[in-house]
């Protein structure tokens, strides 16, 4: 036990924290050059192509320091605010934390984030430069805000660079003088933390462990303390760069354990395992159930594949337990079901993958949050949907989730960046200069103004140079009605949004706007119409328009007649017919794209 050290990685996205963990494999021998491959740890596709690390996996490393033997377990740590529960149970599972700073960037919001969860958990934090080799670092500024932020010695602080290699060495000696050795007691019950998990098509649900207490054997039988439900573990091994089953796993450990468990909604991250016969008194701290935040329906193009998405859906549903869906109907759109959704990223990833991997073409509705009604006969319940909103005589007030956000910048984007909060109904809380040029900003925001274009608006005025990030804080009374859209007079349920009553008109308005934009003109003229209840409060028209294609062809050619009709029928299957008006797939999503 004295000998292991387990940390994890902990740094704002791209300020080349796989790049550093890659080069620390190469130096302990971990990879051999066959098996190098750009960023090793991130390995499913998608994540490659957008460079975020999704999933959090662990690898273990052997490391000789004066004559002495230790073994290193390196467990990363997805990047994003939608896995931050994730984060904070990879986090658990470590002693101390590499917490990785860009010298040309500077510390950002996720910097601070992540480092408040690591202290939370008492990690032992080693600061540490990157990037140094880059022409535009500014390793003396960047190294005082370290200094501020963590109260450490300037000398405590490792440059390094992930490009080059340069410090990579020190960085491994400091992971050994400076993260304790693991403590827990090898003779109490067992005690492991579930900080992962995966599917795997051949094996179903490998989960991914720390023991914290005790000691877990191949073929014991153990209990998920949350979850309650007993297995076998039927193979418990280290993580290498592949699995290496081993007989059993002991204090202070990281490894993983297979038990037959077939889908991901059995094993719950951050859940505790322990024996049947000797079980532990209570699991470990801090065990929540990750809830969704934001909702949206997805439905399928064609009506006849509702059955194929159901079981895309389930297959995905196996390795990611996060998402949720229940079968639910629109007028407009038919079935589908609505789902829901860790933050927006998470979305895209869903979206994503239905498309690639299962091939489905859907349209995806206007997210929301979630949102508790309580009606005036005392009842409450939650809201995933504006068509659950019940009628406005019955309903006494809606609550909705808030956030506290925060925004580092450089200080000439703070006014512009005060606007965008305070329309999006943010309050700000705080305000301080970190240097003479950069400014965290504390808000409080309603979670369902971020999920529309917070994070798109707040890039472009601050040019890139603002980060953010965001954790719950409650939920509180709002003022909200629902805003429907009417095409031709019909109520078009996918449409509706549930709006604060103060914005509703100028959103109506801009709506109906940029719906005419996107709804192609049709043989007919189509009134777009916002009404809050009975009351209409914008409208638009799409003029008509007399649209032969085939009256160029002279009626001569009947090849080209008949590769334009199909050229046509291709284009309409990205439309959904509702009432007598053709709707594109992308005006689902007006809303996501208003000034
Ligand atoms: P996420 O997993 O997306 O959070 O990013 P990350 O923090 O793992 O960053 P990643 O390692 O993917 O690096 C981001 C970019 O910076 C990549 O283009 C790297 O090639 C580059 N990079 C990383 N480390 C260094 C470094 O030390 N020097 C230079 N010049 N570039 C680096």
């Amino acid at each position: 036990m004295k000998n292991i050290r387990n940390f994890c990685i902990i740094a704002h996205i791209d300020h080349g924290k796989s790049t550093l963990a890659d080069r620390l494999l190469d130096v302990t021998h971990t990879i051999t050059d066959r098996e190098k491959q750009a960023q090793v740890l991130d390995d499913m596709d998608l994540e490659r192509e957008r460079g975020i690390t999704i999933k959090s996996h662990a690898i273990q490393m052997d490391y000789e320091q004066d004559g002495e033997k230790y073994v290193l377990n390196l467990i990363d740590t997805p990047g994003h605010v939608d896995f931050s529960y994730e984060v904070s149970r990879s986090i658990a599972a470590c002693e101390g934390a590499l917490l990785i700073v860009d010298a040309t960037q500077g510390i950002q919001a996720q910097t601070i984030s992540n480092l408040y969860l690591a202290i939370e958990n008492d990690l032992e934090i080693i600061p540490i430069l990157n990037k140094i080799d880059l022409p535009n670092a500014n390793p003396e500024d960047v190294k005082d805000q370290i200094v501020d932020l963590l109260g450490c010695d300037i000398d405590d602080i490792l440059s390094a660079s992930g490009k080059t290699g340069e410090g990579v060495p020190e960085i491994l000696e400091a992971i050994v003088a400076r993260v304790p050795a693991p403590t827990g007691d090898p003779d109490a019950p067992l005690q492991a933390l579930i900080f992962d998990s995966e599917f795997n098509s051949f094996r179903g649900i490998v989960a991914y462990i720390r023991v914290m207490n005790g000691e877990i054997k191949k073929g014991d039988t153990v209990k998920f303390v949350n979850t309650k439900k007993e297995y076998e573990a039927d193979e418990i091994g280290v993580l290498r760069l592949i699995q290496e089953p081993r007989a059993s796993l002991k204090t202070g450990d990281v490894g993983y354990i297979i038990s037959g468990i077939k889908t991901s909604t059995e094993v719950k991250v951050g859940d505790t395992v322990t024996h049947r016969d000797r079980p532990c008194k209570e699991g470990i701290d801090g065990f929540a159930e990750v809830k969704p935040m934001v909702f949206a329906g997805v439905y399928p193009i064609d009506s006849e594949d509702y059955e194929d998405l159901r079981a895309s859906m389930e297959k995905l549903r196996l390795n990611d337990a996060s998402l949720t869906f229940e079968p639910e109907s629109s007028m407009a759109l038919g079935f589908g079901f609505r789902c829901g959704f860790l933050g927006m990223l998470h979305m895209e990833i869903i979206q994503e993958r239905l498309d690639r991997e299962f091939d489905m073409n859907v349209i995806t509705t206007v997210p929301n949050v979630s949102y508790v009604a309580h009606t005036k006969k005392g009842d409450k319940f939650e809201m995933h949907n504006p068509s659950d909103m019940p009628d406005p005589n019955s309903l006494d007030f809606i609550e909705e989730p808030f956030i506290k956000a925060q925004i580092i910048t450089k200080s000439e984007y703070t006014g512009s960046i005060m606007n965008l909060c305070m329309s999006k109904r943010g309050v700000m809380t705080n305000q301080q200069y970190l240097t003479s040029d950069r400014v965290e900003l504390t808000y409080e925001m309603p979670l369902g103004e971020i999920v529309f274009d917070f994070y798109d608006k707040l890039k472009s005025i601050s040019k890139g140079y603002a980060s953010f990030d965001y954790f719950l804080i409650g939920v509180r009374p709002a003022k909200l009605v629902k805003l429907d859209i009417l095409l031709n007079g019909e109520g078009v349920d996918a449409l509706s949004t549930l709006i604060h009553a103060d914005n509703a008109q100028s959103f109506g308005r801009r709506m109906c706007e940029k719906l005419k934009e996107l709804i192609p003109r049709q043989q007919f003229d189509i009134a777009i119409q916002g009404a809050i209840g009975a009351k209409i409060i914008s409208r638009e028209t799409v003029k008509a328009v007399r649209k032969d294609v085939t009256a160029k062809c002279y009626g001569g050619d009947i090849t080209r007649k008949r590769k334009l009709l199909e050229k046509q029928k291709k284009g309409k299957k990205k439309m959904k017919q509702i009432g007598n008006v053709e709707v594109p797939q992308k005006a689902f999503l007006a809303v996501l794209k208003l000034d």
